[in-house]
């Protein structure tokens, strides 16, 4: 029987860490998995973070189980911080779960649940493990227009065009921020029109936030969810603690549930505590106490949320000294839009040829499509970064 098993197609992003790790040469750059490292190379265990971890060590009395939807606790600071007042708290059900990828999976199982033919609209591109798990799931999904490859900015026009094709009871999925792959994101007025299209055709969105605090700021970038929150009957937000608050092996994320009608949290609540107990019963609970804690404690929440602008504001640094070298070099401004892109990620717009170049020749991993993990980067590699890549023809 297990030699009836097929081999499946690699993650991308994750053969691509493969390929890194066994390539021997020293000064190789990794712009691969979208894991955030300082300008040592290391990704550190977040100051907050180890403070409560320690107190965590002393406190904790017990390992026992939680609850199959998580501390409700951790739900409430989640909540507060993805969703502030935006909504009505009593409007809102919400289950802990394996990351922001479970949460994602448990929210396409959701769908599945409440309406079995509905189709779930992806931007062209999205992080590919949403199509993965969708397809796994055995979920349609449509592809809507989002990356210029021209301007490497949003095509607005072509999205709004694509999502007309919605028809009631269809899912859209949208990136909260700090769109992965590409960096390219809406602005506040476009977000509106987003949601009127999502009302009038009676489509659901489901926002994926996974990268808070990584773009323009902890408030700034909760704005797009909060305000589709605030403004359809019903909405799915999948968060992620794994970026923001460093603690990506804890497996740490949220599914949200929110309906304008009061009366639907109760089921919502129920089936989100189900499907986690079909998947994996009770969900990881130390990543989310820990989250709990920093949140909860005024200090250690100034001390993360200041320790999180910095990694944002020195990834934003490193975009415009990028940005600098390659206007120096190319003597044009057609990187220009690599100061404009926010969060972990750009793509830099290469064709694939060039971006294998880059890896064969200068031992710079970015994944195929040409999309970079900013962070990967500091001062010195921005510079040969850049010089490789007018080398190959950018
Ligand atoms: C990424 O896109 O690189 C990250 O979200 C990590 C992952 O799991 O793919």
């Amino acid at each position: 029987m297990l030699g009836n098993l097929k081999p499946q197609p690699p993650d991308k992003i994750l053969a691509l860490g493969k390929l890194f790790r066994e390539d021997p040469r020293t000064d190789k750059i990794d712009l691969g998995v979208g894991v955030y490292k300082n300008a040592e190379g290391l990704t550190p265990v977040m100051r907050a973070v180890k403070t409560a971890e320690k107190q965590l060590w002393e406190l904790e009395s017990t390992k026992s189980y939680v609850s199959l939807a998580g501390d409700p606790a951790f739900s409430d600071v989640m909540i507060d911080l993805v969703l502030s007042d935006a909504v009505d708290r009593s409007t809102v059900a919400a289950a802990a779960t394996p990351g922001g990828t479970g949460a994602c999976r448990q929210g396409f199982e959701f769908v599945k649940m409440a309406n079995p033919g509905a189709r779930v609209f992806v931007s062209n591109p999205t992080w590919p493990n949403h199509t993965s798990i969708l397809n796994y799931l055995g979920i349609e999904h449509v592809p809507y227009r989002y990356f210029d490859p021209e301007t490497r900015g949003v095509d607005f026009e072509g999205m709004l065009e694509d999502l007309k094709g919605l028809k009631a009871g269809d899912v859209v999925l949208l990136h909260g921020c700090c769109h992965n792959p590409t960096g390219a994101n809406l602005n506040l007025s476009q977000w509106q029109l987003v949601v009127d299209v999502l009302n009038a055709r009676g489509a659901i969105p489901m926002i994926d936030i996974a990268y808070q605090g990584f773009g323009d700021g902890l408030e700034e970038d909760a704005a797009a969810a909060r305000l589709v929150a605030a403004s359809v009957p019903e909405c799915l937000i999948a968060a992620s603690c794994s970026k923001n608050f460093g603690i990506y092996r804890e497996r740490t994320g949220l599914l949200m549930a929110v309906s304008s009608e009061p009366s639907s949290r109760g089921l919502n609540q129920d089936t989100l505590a189900f499907l986690n107990r079909q998947n994996f019963s009770f969900p990881p609970d130390h990543g989310a106490r820990l989250v709990t804690m920093v949140l909860q404690d005024p200090d250690l929440r100034a001390d993360w949320a200041s320790e999180l602008e910095e990694v944002r504001l020195g990834m934003l640094g490193l975009r415009e000294q990028l940005a600098g070298e390659l206007q120096r070099l190319s003597g044009s401004d057609r990187y220009g839009f690599l100061a404009q892109h926010r969060g972990m990620f750009s793509r830099l717009g290469t064709p694939p040829d060039m971006v294998e170049r880059l890896r064969v020749e200068h031992g710079i991993y970015m994944i195929g499509d040409s999309r970079m993990n900013i962070a990967g980067l500091n001062a010195r590699s921005v510079q040969v970064l850049a010089k490789a890549i007018i080398d190959v023809g950018g």
